[in-house]
């Protein structure tokens, strides 16, 4: 069981990552929970079209006794299971949040990849889950400004968070949201964020109208318009979390030993032992 916390400023894309990757890892063949950890402002659940459940992350914290499962629902077309919050006001006064560690704790050895989304900043509310958690990803949402500004947010922004997942022994990475800046800029702050910040990134995903279409329409982009060009990025960062997480498991399929067996034979003139081609 693996569990990678989303954190990052308000706006940036979290959610949107938080289902996406969900998407991502279960599309791969790996049994994903994501779990809404912005406890006061959720809406993961919109993104699987799921509205005003009953039975919810709130529950579960106001209940010790409710089963876990009880509050999950499952999402046929992607296979991810969902545990999401409650919109309800009256739900969202005295929570303990520190529970929701042992919620998340008791369902998450369920599955191979639990996602968890966390609210705005200072990840408050999701705090006693980065415990569980082994990964960090930060969603950084570049702003349109010159480039000395953007050095002096990403510090602002990035070292604080990055710092709070080396306290609890993360690995943690970053995704550049709805990137419009040329290349060159880009380029300039991944060397920033990598060098300075030493902080590699795992994606760059487009701005991309499609995104907030398909959060609309209540699905994933990666389910709504799989080969929009912010859905293409998001596969490329989730590959790379597949490699982080997973080494090379996802590649060693039959495909890809039979073209390391050709490669090999190219290279040495002969089959290699314990191939047959
Ligand atoms: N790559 C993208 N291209 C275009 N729009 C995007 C992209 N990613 C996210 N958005 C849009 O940005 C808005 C904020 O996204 P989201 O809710 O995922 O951010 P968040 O970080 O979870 O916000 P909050 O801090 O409020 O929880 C949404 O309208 C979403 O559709
Ligand atoms: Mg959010």
């Amino acid at each position: 069981m693996v569990s990678i916390v989303i954190t990052g400023r308000g706006g940036a894309g979290k959610t949107t990552l938080s289902a996406n990757l969900s998407t991502y890892f279960s599309r791969g063949g790996y049994r994903s929970l994501v779990v809404d950890g912005d406890l006061y402002l959720p809406k993961l659940a919109f993104h699987f079209g799921i509205y005003n459940p009953q039975y919810n992350i709130h529950t579960l914290l106001k209940n010790p006794n409710m089963r876990v499962v009880d509050a999950v629902y499952h999402d046929p077309k992607t296979k991810v299971d969902i545990l999401p919050g409650s919109s309800k006001l009256y739900d969202v006064i005295d929570l303990d949040q520190k529970r929701l560690r042992e919620i998340v704790r008791e369902i998450g050895t369920r599955y191979r990849v639990t996602i968890i989304d966390s609210p705005v900043g200072i990840p408050f509310d999701t705090i006693s889950t980065f415990r569980l958690a082994q990964y960090q990803l930060i969603i950084v949402e570049i702003e349109r400004c010159p480039i000395h500004s953007v050095h002096r947010m990403i510090e602002n922004e990035v070292v604080k968070l990055k710092s709070l997942g080396d306290a609890y022994g993360l690995k943690v990475g970053v995704i550049l949201n709805k990137v419009r800046e040329s290349s060159r800029s880009v380029d300039d702050i991944i060397d920033f964020l990598e060098y300075s910040v030493d902080v590699p990134v795992v994606g760059v995903i487009p701005f991309d109208h499609r995104v907030p279409e398909a959060t609309n329409y209540g699905r994933p982009v990666l389910d709504y318009a799989p080969h929009t060009k912010a859905s293409r990025a998001i596969a490329e960062s989730g590959d790379i979390l597949n490699g982080w997480i997973f080494g090379r498991e996802k590649k060693e399929g039959m495909l890809h030993r039979f073209y390391e067996a050709i490669i090999s034979f190219l290279h040495s003139g002969r089959v290699p032992a314990g191939k047959k081609l």
